[in-house]
This record gives structure tokens, sequence and C-alpha cells, in this order.
């Protein structure tokens, strides 16, 4: 007998049992549905809208199933379509026509909405762990290598000169952004809609407040079909989560590349590469690869909510139990990715050397022999080109232009002396940029304590 047989005459059809029961996907949102029927039995008994010796034996009830369940012993039912009824079904088998009053004053609707926030809100604050301890990672690799020169590139082009600290302290500010967000979601997603009932609230005096207070939520939803229709707080996630798939995406493509033996910039610990089944002398980044490639999913899970809900009226519809498996699936591949990366990045090798030999070579230079000109007077345009027509000549010549003479140089401008040749030094051109934001060792020293500072506040 379902918990809403009463005006059937007709068994569910077994197919439609498989098809519609979400009992597979949303058990783990067992401990969240215990806590809110609590909360709820708890206000009714102090409300009296039923009696307090059967709140009382409610919450016990519900009590004994979380150690059930957590100990194994329950095997839920399909026939029970979800967590919500296979719950509260075992309420009522273990304790009687009690068990029948907890959901007085509510709904599957408002019950389901509370659930997945308050699992939503958990999780963020496992991501937002996970998030900080990657951040660390990257920054006590950046702190050993604030020396390391290595080039930048635009358009995958080498561009200047930077160092590796300076590279993956760009990641700290993406992972501290993402942080924000996460906290942003957290924020939002924290009121409670109990009380909203299956869509125009409720008859009895609920105390939504105190069960509120009791769930930990910093408020109440304040419209009742807002409060049962409303999944924002879940794309907020996806679209959190999806930000963060795309940066660590990002430095997967970046692991990627410097580990091929043309760039050589690193190379990844054999715990975090595998073989191949054929080519005995590979050694494969799948693990960054395979990142990279569920960052799709996750976008994914992002767009596939986004297109349950765009053309739902007010207010609940079934449509909307689609919402579980997104965002479960999000959580699973962003929390697995976050664990995977911080020891994939603690544990590889950085070639410096050669990182050092590719930071010369290619002209990064070149911006700071124009800068050298500008800063004796000549117009930069003007010292753009005179660099221009001598990086042309070099390129002729096979050499750097730190290899011409002052001679030479000196038949393009007169003003050049012979102090250019420290100023493009590769340290020289990396230790000059000491403004904010800038690579420069002491500068990037300075940017890692402030980094960490900000991590301690969080
Ligand atoms: N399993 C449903 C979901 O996940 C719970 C709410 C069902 N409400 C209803 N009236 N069918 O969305």
């Amino acid at each position: 007998m379902k918990l809403w047989g009463g005006r059937f005459e007709k068994e569910t059809s077994a197919l439609v049992e498989d098809f519609h029961s979400s009992i597979s996907f949303d058990q783990r949102m067992y401990k969240q549905d215990i806590k809110g029927s609590i909360a709820h039995a708890r206000m009714l008994g102090d409300k009296e809208i039923i009696r307090p010796e059967e709140a009382k034996q409610i919450i016990e009830g519900l009590e004994n199933i979380l150690k059930e369940i957590e100990s194994g012993q329950v095997q839920f039912e399909i026939g029970a379509e979800d967590i919500h009824m296979n719950i509260e079904k075992l309420l009522t088998e273990k304790i009687g026509s009690a068990g029948k009053k907890l959901h007085t004053g509510r709904s599957r609707n408002d019950q389901v909405a509370v659930d997945f926030r308050l699992y939503i809100r958990e999780e963020t604050d496992a991501i937002k762990d996970l998030l900080g301890q990657l951040i660390s990672a990257l920054l006590d690799i950046a702190e050993e290598h604030v020396k390391t020169w290595m080039p930048g590139y635009t358009h995958l082009q080498k561009a200047q000169p930077i160092t590796l600290a300076h590279h993956l302290l760009a990641y700290v500010q993406m992972f501290l952004r993402d942080m924000g967000r996460i906290e942003d979601t957290r924020k939002r997603l924290n009121v409670s809609p109990l009380g909203s009932g299956a869509l125009a609230a409720t008859t009895f005096s609920l105390d939504r407040e105190a069960v509120a207070v009791e769930l930990g939520f910093a408020g109440v939803t304040l419209n009742s079909l807002d409060g049962v229709s409303d999944r924002d707080f879940a794309l907020e996630f996806l679209g959190a989560a999806s930000i963060i798939m795309m940066h660590l995406s990002r430095l997967c493509e970046e692991i990627i590349i410097w580990s091929s033996g043309e760039f050589g910039f690193i190379v990844l610990d054999d715990g975090f590469s595998t073989g191949s089944s054929i080519m005995p002398q590979k050694k494969n980044p799948d693990v960054a690869e395979l990142m990279r490639g569920k960052t799709g999913r996750v976008y994914g899970d992002l767009v596939a909510l986004l297109t349950v809900m765009k053309g739902l009226p007010l207010a609940y519809n079934k449509d909307m139990q689609e919402d579980k498996e997104s965002v479960f699936d999000a959580i699973d591949t962003v929390k697995k990715s976050l664990i995977v990366m911080e020891p994939m990045l603690r544990t590889m090798q950085v070639q410096k050397e050669k990182m050092y030999l590719e930071a010369k070579a290619g002209f990064t230079n070149a911006t700071d022999l124009a800068d050298y000109l500008a800063k004796k007077n000549v117009p930069f345009r003007e010292a753009h080109e005179i660099v221009g027509r001598l990086v042309l000549e070099c390129t002729r010549r096979g050499c750097g232009l730190e290899d011409l003479s002052i001679e030479e140089l000196r038949e393009v401008s007169g003003v050049f002396d012979p102090d250019l040749y420290e100023a493009i030094r590769i340290e020289t051109c990396v230790n000059s940029r000491r403004i904010t934001g800038g690579p420069a060792p002491e500068t990037a020293l300075e940017a890692i304590g402030l980094c960490r500072r900000i991590l301690q506040a969080k």
C-alpha cells in the first residue's frame, strides 16, 4: 500500500515503479531527511500540534532508523519511491500510529527542498576544505620556486620570462575565487523552506523559525511557491563546480604540455602517471587528461539542470527530481578531482634547468630591450620598431639579442650603453617587475604571505 494510495484503485505499474522511483540515488540524503524530520517533529510536539509523547516517540524512532541505516541493516524499497517515503514507512512500521503524524503540516515538496539544501550545504563545506588544501599545496610549491625562471606565454608562444611561482600563484587566485563562489552559494542556500507545504504553506501554526534554527539555517524562505520550486541553490552550486573544474582543467592542460618531451618542464611522479599496453617507453599524464575530460560532465550537469528548470510552471513538478543525479555527480567529480590534484602537484619534479633554458630562448627579453630605450627617452613605439628589426636580424643569424655587440647595437640606436646587457638578463627582466601582481621573487614571496593569511581567515 502506497502512502498516497487512498484515491487509487489499481497498483502502480512495475514499469512506472522502476521509471519514477528515486530511492536508488536519493538514499544518500538519508541523514538530512532524518535530521529534517526530527526538527519538524520536535516543533510539532512543542507547538502541541501533535502530542508531545508522540513527538518523542517519532524522534526516538528516527534516531534508531538512522543507526540501523548506518550499520547497513536497512533495505530500502523501490515501491516506497524515494528516501522520504522509505523513512516514513520504516518509522510507522517501527512505532505504529504516532509515525503517521510526522507528515502533519508538511509535504514531500518542502521536505525534499530542505533535505537537498542540507545535503549541498555539507558538501560546500567539504569542497571549501579541499580547495583550501589545494591552495596550500600551490603556495608551498610556489615558495620553493620564486627563482625558478620559466617562459611566460601568450598564444602559447614565448612572451616574457616569469617564474614557476608566479605561474602557480595565478592558479591560487583562481581557486581563491572558487572558494568565494562556494561560500556565496552556501550563504544563499542557507534558508529553510519547511513550512512551504506542497505549495501554499499550511493551516497549522508551525514554528518555521525554530525548525530553521535547529537545522542551522540562517532564516526561512519567504514565499511558499518559491520555497518548493526554487532550485537556484543547486544551479549556483553547479555553476561554482563548473568553474572549479574549468580551472582544474586549465591546470591539467599545462601539466600535460609541460610533461611532454618537447617542453620537459616537469616529470610527473610514477604514482600519478600510467603506461601503454603496447608502447613500452610510454609514461602518460592520464590523470590530468581524465580530469580535463571530467570537466565536460560537470558542465553537462549544469546544463542538464538549467534545461530541466527552464520551462517549469510554478510550483513543484516531478521534473525537478532530476536535480539530484546532476548535483551528486558534480559533487563526486569535483571532490575526486581536487583530492587527486593536490598530491599530483606535490610529487611532480620540476626541471629547473630546462625551464631556465627555455626562458632565455625566443627573445623573451625583447620587451625589456624596448623598455630600456624608452627609459632613455626614445618614444616606445620607435623603441618597439628598433628592437623588432634587431630580432629579425638575430633570427637570421640564429642568436639572441644579448649576443649582439655594443657596436652593432649603436649602429641602430646611439642611446645603447653597455648597461643594456644587464638590463636584458632574464633574471633582471623578472626581478625588476616588482609592482603589485608582478613576478619578481620578493613580490611573489609577499603574495604568498598574503594568500596564506587570506586562507587562514577563511
Ligand atoms: N522524489 C521527489 C523529488 O526528488 C520528492 C518530491 C516528490 N513530490 C511529489 N509530489 N511527487 O523531487
